[in-house]
């Protein structure tokens, strides 16, 4: 073991900033060309040609004091409680250590005091090495030791590095209110996102009364601690890392990780460009697995409420012209009322058995509409199972008493018994333990009997965001607490998912689509659903915000998402206002999704009956056939792009304009106004109501073909188009002669080129 100590160091406090870097500074090599330098100002790590990263002291803290977290049924309200924040940091010792997993089998290891924690001081031990099977990063390992202080001990870390005012980040997950997320702190944590999140009145509305589930601007399903910055610097947390984070970038000269435990460990690299640092991301995240082919062709038409109606659309919308995939039926497992104001809510039975009144026949029925019109069913699980003793129409198997007498469920320890979580009046149920062996084999074979019995080719995989955080938790098998357990689910449910679809030799058919996620849950998932919006155009929970969720996923290694068109929010209020959706919104949505997603799904929304729906009639049905045939029409392109740069390199097939023009200071402010589908194509859906003509940013120095004009606009300017219903801003990025997958789209530009009364 090697030492270097610098006699500065020992008694060295922040009033010495001002010495000059590299005054006194000694270099590690760390291995692979990566170089460490220590100064008595801090420290900077290198490789051959740039800066990868650098902190100035004091750059590790902690502090005392448990945050709080409430809330029920997954609405869950955070507030950060900072007791005894240390005050000072020094560094005693720079050492190369032995290191396991290393390139050099060694780590250089900086450690020194934290200083001021309330009267108390604490050690602290900073470790970097160059993983052995990614050689182009740079890993860390922080810990701080507990201190003396046991009345109020330290439980969260602070680590901060060097950033500056014009470095602007993404990722992080699926954020849906910012573009850049400069001068915001960013919570990783998952949970529901909230109905509203700023928006309009719909969000005090859910957060009156004690309750948080109108959120706010931060709540998301997912806790993907990984972002990307302009600089090409990519820096995410370690899979196992999973308690609550905070990535602020709120100071503009310095990136800021809060970490709820006194351990974190992670990596940070520096890429030439945001495609390359994708790519170098997903090398260590995984990539989305391949979506299968048949999903190109067409919509997945979202309907409720039985045989002969799903019957009847399906056929309604074959003689208009609409390509259909495939139906999506979440209902397969029937339905019970919740009183709602004005009109009773139909929730789902959480028993996954089909439901003999709606789909009597259900396995029979699942093929014919296979057989008969070539198209898919898909169906919907999650993570709970409900009582359904009430049912009235009955079950063959009540899941939830099984499971309950096996204790598969997460238990309570203070009821000792099930841990109950509640969505609504007379929808209580559990949620199956993922550590517990027994539930794992047990559901298992409930998924592949009741679930995959009938020849469907996927489901919704609802939920993940659920467990419980306080300490009467008890899982069957882990050695975390449950604060800590709860961002590490939604992984454990993709995983599992992931493993009965391969068993069952379906990676060719199967199509699961989540909305939580953590850190690397995209290895196991092949859709990404942006989760459950208001059926409106508002910026943070609208359609709006479903375009930017899936820019920020895209730079989170997600490269296959979408979103439910028409949204999915009904709020119906005694308090002067609705939140209900329009032919207008159901069109634009649809436009948005043919041209920006990988799967194009409609959903019914909450309350079916207060909505505009696809099949509410001929103009409305028009319409969706027409969006369908644009997403149908750019198959080809999509599925270049899907087996090529998404499934090779993890780049996004949505791709903010950031990723092209880093240094532009306006692609870099856009939000959900514009985007990439592939290299090819330049997108500005439409998203607000009666827009018929749209002032697009187009970045760089291309040349823009104007798509239902023909117009070409060079780049960097400000462009006017109409934009009627069913045609949503698309461009052709330079030539595209040289692309003849988009020959299929050119035409039907070319077939569908009037402009019709697609809203009446
Ligand atoms: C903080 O949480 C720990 C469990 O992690 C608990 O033992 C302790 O009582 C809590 N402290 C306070 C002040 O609530
Ligand atoms: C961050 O704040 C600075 C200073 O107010 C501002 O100039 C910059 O545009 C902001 N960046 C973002 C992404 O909000
Ligand atoms: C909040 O409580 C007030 C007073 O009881 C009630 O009038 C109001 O409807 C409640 N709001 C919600 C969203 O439940
Ligand atoms: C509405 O729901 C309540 C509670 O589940 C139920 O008692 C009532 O019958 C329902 N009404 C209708 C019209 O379905
Ligand atoms: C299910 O609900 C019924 C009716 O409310 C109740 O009698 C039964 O105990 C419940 N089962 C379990 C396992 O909690
Ligand atoms: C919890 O329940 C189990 C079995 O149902 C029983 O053996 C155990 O004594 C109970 N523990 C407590 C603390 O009530
Ligand atoms: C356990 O049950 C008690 C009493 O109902 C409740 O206060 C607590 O939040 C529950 N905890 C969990 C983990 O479900
Ligand atoms: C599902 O349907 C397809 C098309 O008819 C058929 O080829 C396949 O064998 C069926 N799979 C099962 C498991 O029945
Ligand atoms: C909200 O919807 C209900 C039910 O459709 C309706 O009776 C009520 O008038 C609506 N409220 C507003 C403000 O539109
Ligand atoms: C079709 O249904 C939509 C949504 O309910 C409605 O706005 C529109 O007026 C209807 N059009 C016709 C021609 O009935
Ligand atoms: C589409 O129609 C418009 C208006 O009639 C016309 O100006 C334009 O050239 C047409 N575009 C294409 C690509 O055919």
């Amino acid at each position: 073991m090697i030492v270097k100590t610098l006699s500065t160091f020992a008694s060295w406090h922040v009033g010495l900033l001002t010495l000059a870097y590299g005054q006194n500074a000694v270099s590690w090599d760390l291995g692979a060309g990566f170089e460490l330098t220590g100064s008595v100002r801090g420290l900077q790590i290198k490789d051959e040609q740039q800066e990868i990263w650098t902190a100035t002291l004091p750059f590790v803290s902690a502090s005392a004091g448990n945050d709080s977290v409430v809330g029920s049924s997954g609405s869950l309200d955070i507030t950060k409680v900072d007791d005894h924040t240390c005050t000072g940091q020094s560094i005693t010792s720079l050492q190369n250590v032995a290191w396991e997993g290393s390139t050099t089998r060694s780590a250089v290891q900086v450690s020194g005091l934290l200083q001021g924690c309330g009267d108390y001081e604490t050690s602290y031990a900073l470790t970097f090495w160059v993983p052995d099977d990614l050689q182009d990063r740079v890993a860390f390992y922080l810990d701080i030791a507990g201190s003396a202080d046991t009345a109020n001990p330290l439980k969260k870390l602070y680590f901060r590095y060097h950033s500056y005012e014009n470095e602007d980040f993404y990722g992080l997950g699926a954020q849906a209110s910012f573009a850049s997320l400069k001068n915001q702190s960013i919570p990783i944590f998952s949970r529901e996102q909230g109905v509203g999140r700023g928006d309009g009145p719909v969000t005090s509305y859910g957060n009156e009364n004690g309750s948080f589930s109108g959120g706010n601007r931060f709540t998301t399903y997912t806790a993907i601690p990984s972002y990307i910055s302009t600089d090409g610097k990519v820096v995410y947390l370690s899979e196992k890392s999973t308690a609550l984070a905070y990535f602020d970038f709120t100071d503009p000269n310095a990136v800021s990780i809060r970490y709820d435990s006194l351990s974190v460990d992670g990596m940070f690299m520096r890429a030439n460009n945001m495609f390359d640092a994708v790519e170098m991301l997903t090398a260590y995240t995984g990539r989305m697995p391949k979506l299968p082919k048949w999903v190109d062709s067409g919509a997945i038409l979202g309907i409720q409420g039985g045989q002969s109606k799903v019957r009847s659309i399906v056929e309604e919308g074959l003689s208009l012209g609409c390509p259909i995939a495939g139906v999506w039926l979440q209902d397969w497992c029937g339905t019970h009322s919740q009183e709602g104001p004005y009109i009773n809510i139909s929730r789902l039975w959480w028993n996954w058995e089909n439901d003999e009144a709606l789909y009597p026949t259900w396995p029979d029925f699942v093929q014919d509409l296979r057989d008969s019109y070539n198209v898919r069913t898909l169906s919907y699980i999650n993570t709970f199972l409900a009582n359904v003793s009430t049912k009235p129409d009955g079950f063959r198997r009540n899941l939830y008493k099984e499971a309950s007498a096996l204790q598969y469920f997460v238990q309570n320890t203070t009821t000792n018994s099930t841990a109950i979580i509640s969505s609504g009046p007379g929808l209580e149920a559990g949620i199956i333990d993922l550590t517990n062996d027994g539930l794992r084999s047990w559901f298992a074979e409930v998924i592949t009997t009741n679930v995959w019995g009938a020849n469907i080719s996927g489901f919704m995989t609802d939920f993940g965001e659920y467990t419980p955080v306080t300490s009467d938790t008890r899982l069957a098998n882990t050695v975390s607490d449950a604060f800590f357990f709860h961002n590490q689910y939604p992984t454990l449910w993709a995983q599992y998912q992931r493993e009965i679809v391969e068993e069952l030799e379906l990676q060719g058919e199967a199509v699961l689509f989540h909305r939580s996620a953590a850190m690397s849950s995209n290895r196991y998932m092949n859709l990404f659903w942006a989760g459950d919006q208001n059926v409106d155009f508002g910026v943070h929970d609208g359609v709006k915000s479903a375009v930017t969720i899936m820019a920020h996923m895209g730079l989170s290694g997600y490269s296959q998402s979408h979103s439910d068109v028409g949204g999915y929010y009904d709020v119906l209020t005694y308090e002067g206002f609705n939140v209900t959706r329009s032919a207008e919104l159901l069109g634009r949505w649809g436009e948005m999704a043919a041209v920006s997603s990988s799967v194009f799904r409609s959903h019914e929304g909450n309350i079916p009956s207060v909505n505009a729906q696809f099949y509410s009639n001929s103009s409305t049905y028009e319409y969706y056939a027409h969006n369908a045939r644009m997403f149908a029409s750019l198959a080809p392109y999509r599925r270049m792009i899907l087996d090529t740069e998404c499934a090779l390199k993890g780049w996004p097939l949505l791709r903010h304009p950031v990723m092209y023009h880093t240094n532009d200071v306006r692609a870099r402010q856009v939000c959900y106004q514009s985007f990439y589908l592939g290299p090819k194509l330049y997108v500005a859906p439409v998203l607000d109501p009666q827009t018929f003509e749209l002032s697009v940013y187009l970045p760089g120095d291309n040349t823009y073909t104007h798509v239902w004009t023909g117009h070409i606009y060079s780049g960097g300017q400000d462009v006017t188009v109409p934009t009627p219903y069913g045609k949503p801003a698309v461009f052709l990025v330079g030539s595209a002669s040289d692309v003849p997958e988009l020959k299929t789209f050119l035409d039907f530009v070319k077939q569908e080129n009037m402009t019709r009364a697609l809203v009446e």
